[in-house]
């Protein structure tokens, strides 16, 4: 899959069986930044690439920091060929939003491969060009844009990623397929529990259509400065869920409350019917881990939480809605009355 970009054109290569490390194997000067998790459980895999152009990054918040893209910078200065070095990653979110920046910043660009280890990665986080660091205790406040060259997905990775993380990633699908229509919508339904019995073969086909489903708003709008925006469905509310719970909630299961209450604001407007609200509370409770839960829903952190959202402007609280005919709107005329009705409102769903 090719992805066009403003700042350089990037390809996804699926792979089977890690069949792609036979290429990296072959790359001069890279540098190898790789999940410490990965890392112990692929130990095997890793044993081609020199151990001294190697770096091992715990995947914890605190480590998506300015401190470490600096420290990768420094390890690739060291490398022969300077500019000419490669940098290659393995690991999620974390390790993707520190490598991406600090590849961005080095020599202002460096040539990136990013392997994508968790579902969240894989089918979402890849591709997008974004880039962040976490600063003065705000999360993602420091970032760019900048796409890696290559990006290898292998599903071979999944088999150790724990349930939370795989079920996490699985919410970000489950976004997709609500907010591209009707026909995906009844698709998921159908399919969910074979995705959450780690059906690989029919994963496979949903990673590619969320990626294929994300490309056409980042071509269209890769600075998400107008119609990618919408790709912010379900995030406000969830950014607020991940905020209140000191990110306990993994983020793709934020997204799945954050989905649910977000729909429960537009059914109380009149926009979206009670009949698809219910439907998607019931794909969302398959991959949500309920006990972590009903602690999260008090209204004042939760208020604060979604007015500290960098996307906000004005006054009042800002979403993407989703209407009966899957029709997404960017609101910016949320009342606190409203969430404090759909807070109680989800709640209710969790406790019973
Ligand atoms: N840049 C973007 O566009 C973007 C989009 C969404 C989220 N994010 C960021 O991504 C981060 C979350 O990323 P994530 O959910 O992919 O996970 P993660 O990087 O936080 O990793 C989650 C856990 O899974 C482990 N892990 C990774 N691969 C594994 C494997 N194959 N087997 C076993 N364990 C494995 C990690 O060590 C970690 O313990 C957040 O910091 C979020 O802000 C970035
Ligand atoms: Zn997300």
């Amino acid at each position: 899959m090719i992805i066009k970009s403003n700042i350089k054109t990037y390809e996804i290569i699926f792979s089977e069986a890690f069949s792609f490390i036979e290429e990296l194997k072959e790359l001069e000067n890279k540098f190898i930044v790789i999940d410490k998790n990965v890392y112990e459980k692929y130990s095997s895999l890793f044993l081609c690439f020199d151990q001294k152009d190697m770096m091992i990054i715990e995947a914890i918040e605190d480590n998506k920091s300015i401190d470490t893209a600096l420290q990768i910078c420094e390890r690739m200065t060291a490398l022969p060929s300077k500019r000419n070095s490669t940098l290659i990653s393995f690991g999620g979110g974390i390790i993707q939003d520190v490598t991406g920046f600090a590849a961005n910043i080095l020599y202002r660009g460096t040539k990136w491969v990013f392997v994508p280890t968790t579902l969240l990665a894989q089918s979402d986080s890849c591709i997008g060009s974004k880039t962040s660091l976490n600063y003065l205790k705000f999360k993602n406040l420091l970032g760019t844009f900048y796409p890696p060259d290559r990006i290898f997905i292998d599903n071979g990775f999944l088999d150790t990623l724990s349930e939370t993380d795989y079920l996490s990633g699985l919410g970000e699908v489950v976004k997709f397929n609500v907010m591209s229509g009707r026909k995906n919508f009844n698709k998921i339904v159908s399919d969910i529990d074979f995705l959450t019995n780690r059906d690989y073969c029919l994963l496979k086909t949903y990673v590619i259509n969320s990626l294929n489903y994300k490309k056409t708003f980042i071509e269209d709008d890769e600075f998400d400065l107008d119609v990618r925006n919408l790709l912010n469905f379900a995030h406000t509310f969830g950014h607020a869920i991940e905020s209140v719970s000191h990110y306990a909630v993994p983020h793709g299961q934020a997204v799945s409350v954050g989905m649910m209450i977000s729909n429960i604001v537009s059914n109380n407007r009149g926009l979206l019917s009670t009949d698809i609200k219910e439907q998607v509370e019931r794909l969302c409770g398959k991959v949500i881990n309920v006990a972590l839960l009903p602690e999260y829903f008090s209204l004042e952190p939760f208020i604060g939480a979604m007015k500290n959202d960098k996307k906000r402007v004005g006054m009042k609280l800002a979403g993407i809605l989703m209407d009966s005919d899957f029709c997404l709107h960017k609101m910016q005329d949320i009342e606190e009355d409203e969430i404090r009705e759909a807070l109680h409102e989800a709640k209710k769903f969790f406790c019973e």
